[in-house]
């Protein structure tokens, strides 16, 4: 990998995704092994900052720092500088004098990793940026299908709920079109973007639509902090007209793998019955998360020596 930051998968390749990916499936044996203490980071210092609230982005980060040996430390927004009025770019300059190698950013407002990218000598991953990308998320997705399934060469991939506040949504859909799949996004209305098509998806009009002969259904969260009006009438009508179901669920692939990000709004974005069903791989997910995010920490770091 050659790039000194890891922003967005806009214009990521295949190979480097792959690459990200092969070098995870070594990760993760480490990660399942008993031993998980190794040395590929000694010497190097991370930082984690969360403006916005994270379990498993940020644990997995902390816990991959932990796992290579690199000496790390979490800032949040509430216990931070920032809070006295500190600006980001102070804050990214003032870590960059402590010699930090790699910086990971969780921020509320899109481009924010951007902006500290171009002023760090430090390499930098965005860990969710507002509406924009989560890029790892998206690589830990991509490893899960490719682990249980094969190649996404061809595949149908139906991601539906409240597309226009997901960041997880557009990664999905660079990634996952960069890696062969055909992507189609469902949501209500007020929830779909203006435009989104041009990222490389095709919007369907109804669930019943994306899901069907889908091999992978992926359900998003309905991200209630970041909506200013009420943009569906219930969360039981939510549900009706776009929560994942057994019935939806039966119109897909009869191999169909069911996804979610996590948090999850049980009984809103998903049932509980498909939560627990054998080919739900929410639980997968998370545990791939780690892998990736050992990964990139290692690949970054190289590429930044
Ligand atoms: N999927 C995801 O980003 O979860 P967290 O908000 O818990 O990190």
């Amino acid at each position: 990998m050659q790039r000194k930051d890891l922003l967005g998968l806009e214009g990521v390749s295949r190979s480097e995704i792959e690459e990200i990916l092969q070098t995870a499936v070594q990760m993760k044996k480490i990660l399942l092994s008993g031993n998980k203490k190794t040395p590929h980071l000694q010497g190097k210092s991370v930082v984690t900052l969360f403006y916005e609230n994270s379990t498993r982005t940020r644990v997995s980060f902390d816990l991959a720092c932990k796992y290579l040996s690199a000496a790390s430390s979490n800032v949040s927004a509430s216990s931070s500088s920032v809070s006295k009025g500190e600006t980001l770019l102070d804050t990214a300059r003032t870590l960059d004098r402590m010699e930090v190698d790699i910086l990971v950013m969780r921020h509320p407002m899109g481009g924010a990793p951007h902006l500290m990218a171009k002023h760090v000598k430090a390499g930098v991953i965005n860990a969710g940026d507002g509406m924009h990308e989560h890029p790892t998320q998206a690589l830990l997705d991509i490893m899960t299908i490719q682990e249980k399934m094969g190649p996404l060469d061809g595949m149908k991939i139906a991601i539906a709920g409240d597309i226009l506040h997901s960041r997880v949504a557009r990664s999905n859909i660079y990634g996952m079109s960069a890696m062969g799949a055909e992507v189609h996004i469902a949501a209500p209305q007020t929830m779909m973007p203006y435009g989104i098509e041009q990222l490389g998806a095709k919007v369907d009009r109804t669930i019943d639509e994306a899901v069907d002969g889908a091999n992978v259904i992926m359900g998003l969260r309905i991200q209630k902090e970041r909506q200013s009006a009420g943009l569906f009438p219930s969360i039981r009508e939510y549900h009706k007209f776009f929560g994942i179901d057994e019935r939806r669920v039966a119109l897909a692939d009869k191999d169909v793998l069911i996804m979610h990000p996590g948090p999850v709004n049980r009984g809103a974005e998903i049932s509980s019955m498909v939560m627990a069903a054998d080919n739900c791989v929410i639980d997968e997910q998370v545990t791939n998360g780690v892998a990736i995010r050992m990964a990139l920490l290692f690949m970054l770091t190289r590429a930044n020596n």
